[in-house]
C-alpha cells in the first residue's frame, strides 16, 4: 500500500477473505485514499485522540491480499463502486497503482460449486500456503485474517463450512483473526480447542454498522429509563452482494441472530417482533433499515418509537476492518492472544465477555487501547476487562481487571482434527453465552486471556 519512499520499517499484512467484495474494494481503496491524503478518516476510530500513540500499525504500513472465488479484477469492482455512488467519483484512477498491488494479490479460494476435487483438509492446507506465501515475500512483520466474503447459512452438523477452513488456515498460518461476519469461521464448535489453544487472538462476529448499532444505543436507553419494550420489529432492504446472499433464508437466519442477540443482552428479555431482510437489487449497496419499537410507559401508557436507517453498508464496514485490522494486528504484537472481548464495540455478535451497549463498548475499547500502548508483557498480564455483569439489564463496564493468565500458550499449527474442549456446543468457541443480560465471567474462566 505504500510507496517506496514513505514505506514504513515494518508492514503488516491484511488478508482478506472475499478480496474482491464490496467491503473489501472499500476496504482497499479506502486505505490507499487516506494514506495519500485524498480524503479524511472519517468512521475511523482508530484515528481519534485515545488510539494516538498505542502502537497501531500505521494505515501506510498495511499490505493487502485475500481469497476470493470470482475473478472480477478489483480496479473493476472500484469503477462498479464509483458507478453506484459507493466510492468518490476518480478516486479510483487516483489509487490505480495500490488497487493492482492489491489484485495481484487475490489468490483463487474455495469451494466453488462443483469443486469435488479437493478435500476440507487440502483447501484449508492450500489457503494457509498462499497467506504464508503472502507474508513472506512481502517480508510481513504479522498478517491478519479478516472474513468479508458472503454470508453462509448457520452450519448443521460437525463438517466445517468455508469460512471455518479460512479460520483453520489463518491459524495455520500463525495469524490473528476476524470475522466480519455472522458465518461461522472460528465459531464452529469443531474448532473451540483449536481456537483456544492457537496462541492467537482473534475477534467477530459480524460488523456492527448500521441498525444493531442503534440497537445497542436504544436497548441500554429503554433499560435504564425503566420503559418496558413490548415488541421490537424490524425490516432492512438492501442490494448488492450482500442483498443477494441474503435472499437465502438460512443466510438471513444466521444474520438476524446476532441483531436479536444486542436486544436480549441490553433489555434483559427477548422482546416480540422478528428482523426481515428483503433483497431489493436496485438498492445496490445502500441500505434501509427500518425498527418499529413499542414500549410502555408510567401506568401502562402504550407508546412507540420508529427509526429509519439509510446507510451506504461498504462506507460503513470498511473503516471498521480497518479499525479492527490494526487493533488485532497490534493485540498480537503486544503478545495477547485469545477472545478479543474488547472489540465489541464493532460486532453484533461479540466473542467473550463484555457489556452490550454501546457506550459500555467504547469506555472498554478504550481501556484496552490504553493497555495496547502500554505494550508488551504488560498487556498481556494486565488481561482483558473483565466485566462484572450489568447492575441493571443494561449492563455496565466492569473497571479493567485482572482475569490473569489462564492456560499455557502454544503457538502450534492448528490442525482440522482438532476437536471441542467441552465448549457448549451452541456457542461455538466461547461456549459461555448468557440467555439473558450478560453476566460475568464464567466460573470456569473460559475465553480468558492467556
Ligand atoms: N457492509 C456492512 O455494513 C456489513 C456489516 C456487517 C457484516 N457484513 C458482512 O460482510 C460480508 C461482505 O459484504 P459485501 O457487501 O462485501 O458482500 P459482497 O457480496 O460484495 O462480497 C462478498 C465476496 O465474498 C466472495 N466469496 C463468496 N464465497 C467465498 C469463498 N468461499 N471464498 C472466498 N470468497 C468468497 C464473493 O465472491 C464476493 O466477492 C457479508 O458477509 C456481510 O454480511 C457487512
Amino acid at each position: 500500500m505504500s510507496t517506496s519512499s514513505s514505506r514504513p520499517r515494518t508492514r503488516v499484512g491484511v488478508w482478506l477473505i472475499g478480496a474482491r467484495g464490496s467491503v473489501a474494494t472499500t476496504v482497499v481503496a479506502g486505505c490507499a485514499a487516506v494514506t495519500a491524503g485524498l480524503h479524511r478518516p472519517t468512521g475511523m476510530v482508530t484515528e481519534t485522540p485515545p488510539f494516538t500513540d498505542c502502537g497501531l500499525p500505521p494505515l501506510s504500513a498495511l499490505v493487502f491480499g485475500g481469497h476470493d472465488t470470482v475473478d472480477c479484477p478489483l480496479p473493476k469492482r472500484a469503477e462498479a463502486l464509483t458507478a453506484a455512488g459507493v466510492l468518490p467519483y476518480g478516486l479510483s484512477s487516483a489509487i490505480a497503482s495500490e488497487l493492482a498491488a492489491a489484485d495481484r494479490e487475490i489468490r483463487p479460494g474455495g469451494p466453488v460449486p462443483g469443486d469435488t476435487t479437493r478435500t476440507p483438509d487440502q483447501l484449508t492446507a492450500a489457503f494457509a500456503a498462499d497467506i504464508q506465501d503472502f507474508v513472506r515475500r512481502h517480508d510481513l512483520t504479522r498478517a491478519v485474517v479478516v472474513n468479508v466474503a458472503s454470508t453462509e447459512p448457520a452450519p448443521t452438523g460437525t463438517a466445517l463450512p468455508p469460512s471455518s477452513l479460512y479460520a483453520v488456515a489463518a491459524l495455520r498460518a500463525g495469524c490473528s483473526y476476524v470475522n466480519f461476519t455472522p458465518s461461522a469461521g472460528l465459531h464452529h464448535p469443531e474448532l473451540a480447542h483449536a481456537a483456544a489453544t492457537s496462541g492467537l487472538p482473534y475477534a467477530g462476529r459480524d460488523g456492527k454498522t448500521g441498525q444493531t448499532l442503534l440497537r445497542s444505543v436504544l436497548g441500554p436507553m429503554f433499560a435504564q429509563r425503566a420503559l418496558e419494550v413490548r415488541a421490537w420489529s424490524g425490516t432492512n432492504l438492501l442490494g448488492g452482494g450482500d442483498g443477494a446472499s441474503l435472499a437465502d433464508p438460512s443466510a438471513a437466519a444466521a444474520k438476524n441472530a446476532g441483531k436479536e442477540r444486542v436486544l436480549a443482552d441490553t433489555l434483559g428479555t427477548t422482546p416480540e417482533g422478528v428482523v426481515h431482510i428483503d433483497d431489493v437489487p436496485s438498492l445496490g449497496d445502500w441500505k434501509t433499515a427500518w425498527d418499529h419499537i413499542a414500549f410502555d410507559g408510567f401506568l401502562g401508557t402504550r407508546m412507540i418509537l420508529q427509526t429509519t436507517w439509510q446507510g451506504c453498508d461498504s462506507a460503513l464496514a470498511a473503516p471498521l476492518v480497518l479499525d479492527l485490522a490494526r487493533l488485532t494486528a497490534r493485540a498480537h504484537e503486544t503478545g495477547l492472544s485469545g477472545p478479543l472481548s474488547e472489540l465489541g464495540f464493532y460486532f453484533k455478535d461479540p466473542v467473550g465477555d463484555g457489556p452490550p451497549g454501546l457506550a459500555e463498548q467504547y469506555a472498554y475499547l478504550v481501556a484496552f487501547a490504553g493497555r495496547l500502548r502500554g505494550g508488551g508483557e504488560s498487556a498481556v498480564l494486565a488481561g482483558p476487562a473483565v466485566f462484572a455483569g450489568p447492575a441493571g439489564a443494561a449492563g455496565a463496564a466492569g473497571p479493567a481487571g485482572s482475569a490473569g493468565p489462564a492456560g499455557k500458550r502454544s503457538a502450534g499449527p492448528t490442525g482440522l482434527s482438532d476437536k471441542g474442549s467441552g465448549r457448549d456446543a451452541d456457542t461455538g468457541t466461547e461456549g459461555r453465552r448468557p440467555s439473558g443480560p450478560r453476566g460475568g465471567p464464567p466460573a470456569d474462566g473460559k475465553g480468558e486471556r492467556r
